[in-house]
């Protein structure tokens, strides 16, 4: 899933009438797999074949050094950042394209240019002054390190280290797809789901995919790095939980008795990617042989005072008011001091509906927050037929369904009233609909945030074939920052 070439979708809203575009990106990825007619440029999970483009003697030389370096397929997320619609992979190259027509601009920009940096996640933050901060990784002998980079502005020949940590085992740094950012802390959920840096070196040698240099560890535990953002300092107290793995972060924030809430989709195992390849996705639901996708919307509550005078085995959590659903009893999210200077965690599920493509209304990233939207499907699988608006103070939720189509990730977009009025959910859901059937259409949906009704829905009909997509963002040139 996530290797096709990337396909930009673009519904461009004005008085009152909707247009669909969609293009492909012009990548060097597209561009060298159109020439040579085959997959040359692998991905996350495909292996490339040998390019036939390549001379003899380039074909004898790759068995010794690498292929080039092309990694712009930037399929996974786009950002509007101030003048410049960037759109990212989990790469060090992103591409710069016209918001208006999708036609790729320039060349191609690479990270590792301005910043010492291998890779950065297509999930980055911006904080209101439009400063946009990125999780990243790079390497040395002395092991993995998780980075935190700003780029003022998202202009990345500006971009600068705000902090550096080492992963906890040197050669297998775990795979983060996004983190969380709160007013004084970045947020890292280092899940025992790892890169082994050897078999991704050896693996460009022999043909394999990133995929296959991942190593699951079901009995390592999580740790939640948490990083000060003035210092660039981890917290002294080390945060564990039983093993899970996570995509996506919610939503994170610190609260007035010095407790970080973080809201995240947890995934039972690692092994959940390669239920991701085509040939477990085309298999009929009925089949046992198909690999399942379950996530669910899961809290964890670190308390962030010093804990070296509470005796072990101590539970710090008791009655704090975000560790329980309201009106109900009996679970709640735990923390208990299991060493000297380590909190371990249990998570609450705030409910146990399938929870993916989380987004919430973006004002409140890194605050406290009441709402979560997300798509959601009745199964363990991606027939993502359903949007779910959730309470995270209650557990309730609301849906939206409709059985013909797929759903994208829910979009929530502010009311032009809403900071005045300091409604959270004053504002709509936006998501495209792919119709299962017919790959000619797809509609713009725009649901009442507040009561998840429908306001409206623009069909449109298409000539080329309309792919699901990953991740969007709404623009409004109205804005001069834009959050997701
Ligand atoms: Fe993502």
């Amino acid at each position: 899933m996530f290797d096709p070439l990337a396909l930009l979708h673009l519904v461009s809203i004005q008085q009152g009438d909707a247009t669909y575009t969609s293009k492909y990106l012009d990548s060097d990825t597209y561009k060298a797999n159109l020439a040579a007619n085959r997959i040359v440029v692998g991905g996350f999970g495909t292996a490339p074949f040998p390019d036939p483009c390549r001379t003899l003697f380039d074909s004898i030389t790759s068995w010794f050094t690498p292929p080039p370096k092309i990694m712009d397929n930037c399929l996974v997320n786009v950002l509007q950042a101030t003048d410049q619609m960037v759109v990212m992979t989990e790469t060090d190259e992103v591409r710069v394209v016209d918001p208006e027509t999708l036609d790729t601009l320039g060349e191609k920009q690479t990270i590792s240019n301005f910043v010492a940096i291998r890779q950065a996640t297509a999930h980055p933050h911006v904080d209101s002054d439009g400063t946009v901060y990125n999780l990243a990784s790079s390497g040395s002998r002395d092991g993995s390190t998780y980075n935190i980079i700003s780029l003022p502005n998202g202009r990345i020949e500006q971009a600068k280290m705000e902090a550096s940590i080492l992963a906890r085992w040197r050669f297998h740094p775990g795979y983060m797809h996004s983190y969380a950012i709160t007013e004084h802390y970045f947020i890292l959920l280092e899940t025992p789901f790892t890169f082994s840096v050897g078999a991704l070196l050896a693996g460009q040698y022999f043909g394999r995919s990133f995929e296959e240099a991942m190593v699951w560890y079901p009995n390592e535990k999580v740790h939640f790095r948490v990083i000060d953002r003035q210092t660039g300092l981890e917290h002294p107290t080390t945060f564990t939980s039983e093993a899970f793995f996570t995509f996506h972060h919610i939503n994170a924030y610190e609260t007035d008795d010095d407790m970080l809430v973080i809201d995240v989709s947890t995934i039972e195992s690692g092994e959940i990617v390669k239920s991701l390849y085509y040939s477990n996705l085309n298999k009929s639901d009925s089949d046992p042989t198909k690999l399942k996708f379950d996530s669910v919307a899961t809290r964890f509550i670190l308390p962030l005072g010093d804990v070296s005078e509470m005796p072990l085995e101590s539970e710090l959590l008791g009655d704090v008011p975000n560790a329980r659903l309201e009106k109900q009893v009996g679970n709640s999210a735990s923390a208990r001091k299991v060493k000297d200077d380590t909190i371990h965690l249990q998570g609450l599920t705030l409910n146990p509906i399938f929870f993916e493509m989380p987004r919430i209304n973006y004002a409140y990233n890194g605050k406290p927050y009441r709402y979560a939207y997300a798509a959601s499907s009745k199964g363990k699988s991606l027939d993502l037929t359903m949007l779910i608006k959730l309470d995270v103070k209650t557990g309730e939720k609301k849906i939206w369904e409709d059985p013909t189509h797929i759903v994208s990730e829910p979009v929530f977009v502010a009311s032009p009233e809403s900071k005045s009025s300091g409604v959270e959910d004053d504002g709509v859901v936006l998501t495209l609909l792919l119709h299962k059937t017919n790959p000619h259409t797809v509609a713009l949906l725009v649901l009442d945030a507040k009561d998840f009704n429908q306001i409206a829905k623009v069909e449109f009909e298409t000539q080329g074939t309309v792919t699901p997509t990953f991740h969007g963002q709404f623009v409004s040139s109205f804005d001069q920052v834009h959050g997701y």
